[in-house]
């Protein structure tokens, strides 16, 4: 075990922080203003492709846009080049960001077939070369985000994540899951912890993390650097507040999973009102109704609500149908606890 890594602190995130991962699809700035308002301080942006990014497309750097009134803020570049990495990371830097990391865990066929996302895990020593890339030409500390590879070995990981330090990356975030699994399924902790023990930079613990039962269980089983969380936050930005704050469980979990106290009504519905303000006032009113719509659906997943509301909440188009959604919403019972 590397004793020393014990007392490590990094500059650009303390200890024990929850940092939420970067999300395609979902983690734009709308979504994560909505997050904030919840308690969340550290978040990444969704993964720009370098290649996009190389060429100045506009598309691509919105995703990486940053709202003033964050105060933390990474941005993690994919891709397999490390010319064009370097250009990207050069572009990136303008943004400030607290952090830039190297997406090596995307499973997308699209991604793996171009030898980028973790493809790149078969490749330690074109990862160091990406990585080197990024700290030549960038000041900002520089991470990894890998996954486990097919075997389900620490070993591999390890290595990756040795060379990756070796070329000057500060960290390395670690998603306990096989390509195969993509983003569901049981997370292999063991495998991560057994990682955590033998990396040479700080390892944050990534995967399954939907409550603060699974927040303490990684804490406790991994002890990693700090944790990130992904899907458990899409609809639900209710878990940053559930994870701040003394453990409810002071004498040790308990043993099956433990789901948070779900949001009233009306917290529900004041969230994806907002997040929907969020959006259309991002986007504007052609695209920002579809691109929430998905957002709105997974509000309601799980929670209990009947098909009506799911019904309605697939078609909202327009401030009447977001009206007209919340009030189906409001004469429901109570949402349910969900994982
Ligand atoms: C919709 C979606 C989009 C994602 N986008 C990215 C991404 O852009 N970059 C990345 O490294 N991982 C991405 N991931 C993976 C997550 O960051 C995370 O590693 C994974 O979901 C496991 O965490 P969880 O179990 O808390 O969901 C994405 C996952 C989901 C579900």
């Amino acid at each position: 075990m590397h004793g020393d890594l014990q007392e490590a602190s990094l500059a650009f995130l303390p200890r024990g922080a929850v940092v939420l991962a970067p999300l395609s699809g979902f983690g734009d700035l709308p979504f994560r203003r909505i997050a904030r308002a919840s308690g969340m301080q550290y978040a990444f942006a969704p993964m720009v492709d370098a290649s996009a990014l190389a060429i100045g497309s506009k598309r691509t750097q919105r995703i990486a846009e940053r709202g003033e009134e964050e105060d933390w803020f990474g941005v993690q570049i994919v891709g397999a080049d490390p010319e064009r990495i370097a250009r990207s990371a050069e572009w990136l830097t303008s943004l400030r960001p607290d952090v830039m990391d190297l997406n090596m865990g995307c499973p997308a066929p699209k991604v793996r077939r171009k030898g980028q996302g973790c493809a790149m895990l078969e490749h330690p020593e074109l990862v160091g070369r990406c990585v080197r890339a990024m700290t030549q030409a960038t000041d900002v500390p520089v991470t990894v985000k890998a996954r486990l590879t097919p075997e389900g070995a620490a070993a591999p990981i390890i290595e990756v994540v040795q060379a990756a330090a070796d070329s000057g990356a500060s960290a390395a975030t670690v998603h306990a899951r096989t390509p195969r699994q993509r983003y569901g399924g049981p997370v292999q902790l063991d495998v991560l912890a057994e990682i955590v023990r033998a990396s040479p930079i700080p390892v944050i613990g990534n995967g399954g993390v939907y409550s603060r039962w699974h927040y303490e269980q990684m804490m406790c089983d991994v002890r990693p650097y700090a944790v990130m969380v992904a899907g458990g936050v899409i609809g639900n930005p209710w878990l940053f507040r559930s994870l701040t704050g003394e453990s409810p469980w002071p004498d040790g979990l308990p043993e099956k999973p433990v789901a948070d106290a779900p949001p009233t009504l009306e917290e529900l519905v004041g969230a994806i009102r907002s997040q929907v303000a969020e959006t259309v006032a991002f986007y504007g009113q052609e695209s920002g109704y579809p691109r929430t719509r998905k957002l709105i659906i997974r509000y309601l997943k799980g929670r209990g609500f009947p098909s009506t509301a799911r019904v309605a909440a697939s078609h909202v188009s327009s401030q009447a149908d977001l009206d007209e959604l919340a009030k189906i919403l409001l004469a429901c019972r109570p949402p349910l606890p969900r994982f």
